[in-house]
């Protein structure tokens, strides 16, 4: 009899688990190409599309917003056809307003843009969903969870930054986990559809930690690219 208590018990217990797994998803894995070799964006595009990665993350810097310049649109629209993984756009520059229908143009699938930046948020959001782009909010590691609560409804995807950002290869900063937790509490509460991504400074140990708290997205990119063996290294984090 007890035996078939505690049977019972362990497969409501097993239930449970599952429950929580399926309702959490697979973990997404974003390669950020800011790491990768820039004379060769086409080849490593192709090597990501045959290690079947879930999105590109593409980081485009104005040396205004973040002190580095990076890439734009022209270069973004000259890789589109390589693969067909969506193309998320992490857009940290000051205005990017200004851009949206160019990133959109070049063939962005989500087109991020930060809280922080010098915009009317709620017009950027629609100025995306206009576009038929995914809308994606992306908040640095000094700003509260809070600042952008009011947008979630519609925003498919909130970029939770574990770094400043700017630059490829810096430390993870360990008060994310908090914030990450924060957001999917609140998240899951209001039964929001916003998936949440994390960027800077993951590998496979704190990477484990972060889905741990509730993330659904990984971005990694020197944890990658600087690994000796880029298919293996996704592999690894594929298996997290
Ligand atoms: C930083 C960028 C990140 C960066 C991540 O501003 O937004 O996407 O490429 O690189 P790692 O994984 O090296 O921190
Ligand atoms: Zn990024």
């Amino acid at each position: 009899m007890r035996r078939i208590y505690a049977l019972v018990l362990y497969s409501i217990k097993l239930d449970k688990l599952q429950v929580t797994v399926s309702k959490m998803g697979k973990i997404l894995i974003s390669p950020s190409i800011l790491s990768s070799d820039f004379g060769n964006l086409r080849e490593v595009i192709k090597e990501l599309d045959s290690c079947k990665v879930d999105r590109i993350h593409i980081d485009v810097m104005d040396g205004i917003f973040v002190p580095n310049i990076t890439i734009g649109p022209v270069v973004i629209a000259s890789i589109r056809n390589a693969t067909k993984i969506p193309f998320e756009t992490h857009l940290m520059i000051e205005h990017p307003d200004k851009y949206i229908k160019s990133f959109a143009d070049a063939g962005s699938d989500t087109i991020i843009v930060h809280y922080e930046s010098k915009h009317d948020l709620r017009k950027t959001i629609d100025m995306i969903k206009s576009l038929n782009k995914k809308v994606g909010i992306s908040i640095k590691p000094k700003t509260p969870f809070n600042a952008i609560k009011e947008y979630l409804p519609y925003t498919d995807l909130l970029l939770i930054m574990s770094v400043e950002p700017g630059f490829g290869g810096q430390s993870f900063m360990e008060d994310s986990i908090a914030k990450i937790k924060e957001a999917r509490e609140y998240i899951d509460k209001n039964s929001y559809k916003t998936i949440i991504a994390v960027d800077g400074g993951l590998d496979i140990q704190n990477s484990k930690r972060v889905a741990d708290a509730g993330a659904n997205e990984i971005i990694a990119g020197s944890a990658i690219f600087n690994s000796g063996n880029i298919s293996q290294k996704i592999n690894d984090f594929k298996n997290l």
